[in-house]
């Protein structure tokens, strides 16, 4: 594997909205690398979250952890810069939700942040052929976007390993980032495919109670531990 270094990314849409800076201090203190955030638009997926407002509110909150901006939105384009300006660090999209995808890459990485492209499960790779050299990080769905809590597809460690495969034979340096169902339980069998950015929702946000400051400690510290065995 090329790029050995194991991110655990919480996706903040588990989180606690009305406390959310809190909640990203906690999870970040209890040892998470990344904040995952995740944007729907309610036209590309069922559901409705947050935009570059609360990015924005985060950092001014003194949130410095890279944010990493799942985009389930279409069109995307015209989001985009407001997403750089409130503090995004990576932003990914889903390639059938761009009408030009090299153009959406392309803005992504003038507005300064590194772009990713999001497969859901059975959206094909194809894409990545010519496009893959352009990427900070490719986002493989483990579920059909739209909701945290949803059951792992096991079919898409195949795809991970493909896109590993892509990756190292190429030479490039891009993560592979995973999204959905994932927890202490699967995280191991998930890196053993080649998959080097966890996303974690409920298995992270949903453990222990609220009112126990350090509830996110042990569930980050397991998946630790797991991947210590990957
Ligand atoms: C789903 C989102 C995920 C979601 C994952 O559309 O992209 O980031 O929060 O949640 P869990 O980890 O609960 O499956
Ligand atoms: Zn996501």
């Amino acid at each position: 594997m090329s790029n050995p270094a194991y991110l655990i990314a919480p996706s903040i849409l588990s989180a606690n909205f009305a406390r959310l800076g809190e909640e990203v201090d906690n999870v970040i203190k209890a040892g998470a690398d990344i904040v995952h955030f995740d944007v729907m638009d309610n036209h590309y997926v069922p559901n409705l979250t947050i935009g570059p407002l609360v990015c924005e509110a985060l950092r001014k909150h003194g949130v410095t952890a890279p944010i990493d901006v799942h985009l389930m939105v279409k069109p995307v384009d015209r989001i985009i810069p407001d997403f750089a300006k409130a503090g995004a660090t990576y932003i990914t999209f889903h390639p059938e939700a761009s009408e030009h995808i090299d153009r959406t890459i392309g803005l992504i990485r003038e507005a300064g942040c590194k772009p990713g492209l999001v497969f859901n499960p059975a959206t094909p790779l194809d894409v990545l052929e010519w496009t893959l050299e352009k990427l900070d990080m490719v986002l493989l769905m483990s579920v059909n976007p739209g909701f945290g809590g949803q059951k792992f597809i096991p079919h898409v460690l195949e795809k991970a390993r493909k896109v590993r495969q892509m990756i190292d034979a190429r030479g490039l340096d891009i993560r592979i980032e995973i999204d959905g169902g994932v927890g202490p339980a699967n995280i191991r069998e998930v890196a053993q495919a080649g998959v080097d950015t966890f996303v974690a929702g409920s298995a992270v946000f949903g453990a222990g109670k609220e009112t126990d400051p350090h509830r996110y400690d042990s569930v980050i510290a397991a998946m630790r531990a797991e991947l210590a065995k990957a």
